[in-house]
């Protein structure tokens, strides 16, 4: 038998992420998509493991959470000669930075839409952070077997919520209890619900008719569907494989993740037009994945879920080359040498030994300390270039901490440090008053913080919310004379000036008063 060589196996790679708003089904169609990958057998395996509802007060809870986060980060599997990472984006209370991250380490993403509601506020947040790094998004219409919005009216909301253009490889034939199956555009045919394989799928014509003796043309619902198709065709986007892998026209799938209709045939599609691990750029320009030198960066880090060991996993993503366990590599940043040689790899439920793997693979490194989110890693003993540095994130929710016994105080700034070097939460600086002022994309980053300041540093803490605020940094120099209750300045750790304001009219309003002030969103620019 041939073996497999490593350009063979990188260009194999399918690398994404499901992007979605809560409850749109984003957990449902992991698991038929990993049902189809053999990698389980029975389904509720992923998502028997959700645990509902906790107490967040509890810390055990917390851990057991942030544990599965852990082993269902990453899910590989195989399909038609395809090696397929997923990469979880947590949603819910886990909504973090890192949710926002893992989005950094994909070469493309799936989008589900919850065709009963339309475009949420969650997915309006991580589309945005894929449309600016312009990777290709293919849409998932979940949920037809409900009665949902108009077709077409979803396709209007993905123009106009999110500015992105659609072409639907696939148009429903009603929805709801008369859900009657897709015309599919792409393999030109039809795929019809709750009918066996074998009679499953009807051929089209030339003309895109079924035949006639087709018992499905005898429905209304046919003739309605068949109407629209010839809208989207003189109407609608054209098809272009340039312009998805763009990221600049959306493909969009029809479909039911619970009753696992349209599942197969979007995985099928998926594989054929979603991109192999794509270049990345450098201070040395942009690095080509089949480049032989093993090269990756950090993406994540997660605290052991053991709190007696504060030993953490660090995500790589590689970018280059092969990992072999064991190799020696150099962290960029501080020229330290590092032999890799305790690494994970996910499988589902599962994490074991990784000794192999290649560009577009994620892998979980040992992390005694050493690495620090975005950190780049080279193989060899000379870091010749830095992937560039991953973007900013802006935080929505805010509180005040202090430490309750000022005796304290050394410990809480080294556990504060360390907690706001994992990235979960990022950490600011009143101007006058010197305050700790910690920003957070979701609220579960505070009680993990509280609680691993309690666990970890022996530190109890005091919390002062200051509730949600919209923060904008300040390009040049500011006076101080500007700070105020409603639009507070304060510094990032990086001594960067920036003021939170108390909402979008103090905003508005303060840059009416002050035009000369440069403010900047990072997750805009
Ligand atoms: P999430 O990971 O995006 O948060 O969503 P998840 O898959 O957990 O799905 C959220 C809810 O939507 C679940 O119902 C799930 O069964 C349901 N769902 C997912 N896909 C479909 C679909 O195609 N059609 C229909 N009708 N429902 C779907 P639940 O009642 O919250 O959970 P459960 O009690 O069924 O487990």
């Amino acid at each position: 038998m041939k073996t497999e060589s490593t350009k063979d196996k990188i260009l194999s790679r399918r690398t994404f992420a499901i992007i979605s708003h809560p409850d749109a089904g984003k957990t449902t169609l992991t698991e038929q998509l990993l049902l189809f990958g053999g990698v389980i057998r029975d389904a509720g395996t992923v998502k028997g493991k959700k645990t509902g509802k906790f107490a967040t007060s509890d810390w055990m809870e917390i851990e057991k959470q942030r544990g599965i986060s852990v082993t269902s980060s990453v899910m590989q599997f195989q399909y038609k000669n395809r090696n397929i990472n997923i990469l979880d984006t947590p949603g819910h209370q886990d909504f973090s930075e890192d949710t926002y991250r893992t989005l950094t380490a994909v070469d493309s993403a799936v989008m589900v839409i919850d065709s009963t509601k339309g475009i949420e506020d969650q997915t309006i947040k991580l589309f945005q952070v894929c449309r600016k790094r312009g990777i290709p998004i293919f849409t998932f219409m979940n949920k037809l077997d409900r009665i949902g919005k108009d077709p077409l009216e979803l396709l209007a909301e993905l123009e106009e919520v999110l500015g992105i253009e659609s072409y639907p490889m696939n148009w429903p034939i009603g929805m709801g209890k008369e859900f009657l199956g897709v015309y599919d555009r792409f393999y030109n045919r039809i795929e019809q619900v709750r009918v066996e394989e074998k009679d499953r799928y009807i051929d089209l014509d030339e003309e895109g008719r079924a035949p006639e003796s087709a018992a499905i043309t005898q429905s209304g619902l046919y003739d309605k569907c068949l109407e629209e198709i010839e809208l989207l065709s003189e109407a609608g986007n054209e098809f272009s494989e340039e312009r998805i892998l763009n990221g600049e026209l959306t493909p969009v799938f029809f479909g039911s993740g619970l009753t696992n209709f349209g599942v197969q045939t979007f995985l099928d599609t998926y594989v054929e037009l979603a991109p192999p691990p794509q270049p990345r750029h450098s201070t040395e320009g942009e690095i080509e994945p089949t480049e032989e030198a093993f090269s990756g960066f950090i993406f994540k880090i997660q605290a052991n879920m053991n709190p007696a060991h504060r030993d953490r996993i660090a995500f790589l993503r590689i970018c280059s080359g092969k990992f072999e366990r064991g190799m020696n590599v150099t962290v960029a940043r501080t020229g330290k040498q590092v032999k890799l040689s305790q690494s994970t790899q996910f499988m589902a439920d599962d994490r074991h030994t990784v000794d192999e793997a290649v560009a577009g693979d994620i892998i979980g490194l040992y992390d005694p300390g050493t690495y620090q989110i975005g950190d780049t890693l080279i193989g060899g003993g000379k870091a010749q270039f830095q992937y560039d540095r991953l973007p900013q994130f802006t935080p929505e929710l805010y509180i005040k901490v202090t430490a309750k016994n000022v005796m304290k105080q050394k410990q809480f700034q080294k556990g504060l440090t360390q907690l706001v070097q994992e990235g979960a939460i990022q950490l600011f600086r009143s101007l006058h008053l010197e305050e700790y002022i910690l920003g957070a994309v979701g609220q579960l980053q505070f009680e993990v913080f509280e609680h691993r300041m309690k666990g970890e540093y022996n530190v109890d803490i005091t919390i002062q919310p200051m509730g949600s605020k919209i923060a904008r940094w300040v390009e040049g120099e500011v006076s101080e004379n500007l700070s105020s209750s409603r639009s507070l300045l304060v510094r990032d750790r990086y001594e960067n000036k920036a003021f939170l304001f108390e909402n979008d009219f103090a905003l508005r309003w303060f840059q009416e008063k002050n035009p000369d002030v440069k403010l900047y969103n990072p997750m805009e620019v």
